[in-house]
């Protein structure tokens, strides 16, 4: 694909990162609120964290596995989101994460909303998978109102910090068959 345009997202742009975003990235990602919603973003998450991850999305965007935008509101970047693609199955799984002072103003329901027809619009995927550890309710949320639909719950599918967390997934269809 070529280069990926930034795509405006109501109240945030979605855009491509950059190696020199990795210290906004590190600033908001280092948090054990983010850590604790999620199955894989690390605490503490340092910039070379950061460094690492970037260098990952931006090779995975050049093979087309992989569809990262860091989330802009402001003209700062506050969190990201991204879709892996599994071309095998036309399908891919969206994760998402926010700055915690960034909560609750409907940021990452608008950068939902914008992947998705990314998805769907440019590449013409078949289905959009989420999950989310069955306590995030915020999560649970965003996707419920972007019309992601609960599939199933996996009983103790994750195990972190010495514990074992139920996973909910949710998926939405293209609505052309
Ligand atoms: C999940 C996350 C990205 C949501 O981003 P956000 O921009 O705050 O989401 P929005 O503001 O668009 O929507 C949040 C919704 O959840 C609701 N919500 C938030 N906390 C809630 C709670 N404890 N119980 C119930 N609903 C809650 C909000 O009220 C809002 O719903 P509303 O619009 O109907 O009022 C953000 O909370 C985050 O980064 N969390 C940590 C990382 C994470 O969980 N990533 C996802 C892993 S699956």
């Amino acid at each position: 694909m070529n280069r990926i345009l930034p795509l405006d997202a109501g109240k945030v742009t979605l855009r491509t990162l950059e190696e020199s975003d990795a210290d906004q990235i590190a600033f908001h990602a280092n948090n054990p609120n983010i850590a604790h919603f999620t199955a894989n973003v690390p605490y503490p998450y340092k910039k070379e964290d950061a460094i690492v991850w970037i260098s990952k999305t931006r090779s995975g965007m050049q093979l087309g596995k992989q569809y990262t935008f860091g989330i802009e509101y402001d003209k700062r970047i506050v969190g990201a989101i991204g879709l892996k693609v599994d071309d095998s199955n036309n399908e891919a799984e969206v994760g998402y994460w926010l700055g915690e002072e960034y909560w609750n103003k409907g940021l990452c329901t608008d950068a939902l909303q914008a992947v998705v027809r990314f998805g769907l619009d440019s590449l013409k995927l078949h289905k959009i998978n989420g999950s989310y550890l069955s306590h995030n309710l915020a999560s649970s949320r965003v996707l419920n109102k972007c019309g992601f639909i609960v599939d199933c719950v996996l009983k103790d599918h994750i195990f972190k910090n010495d514990k074992y967390f139920d996973l909910v997934k949710c998926y939405l269809l293209s609505p052309e068959k």
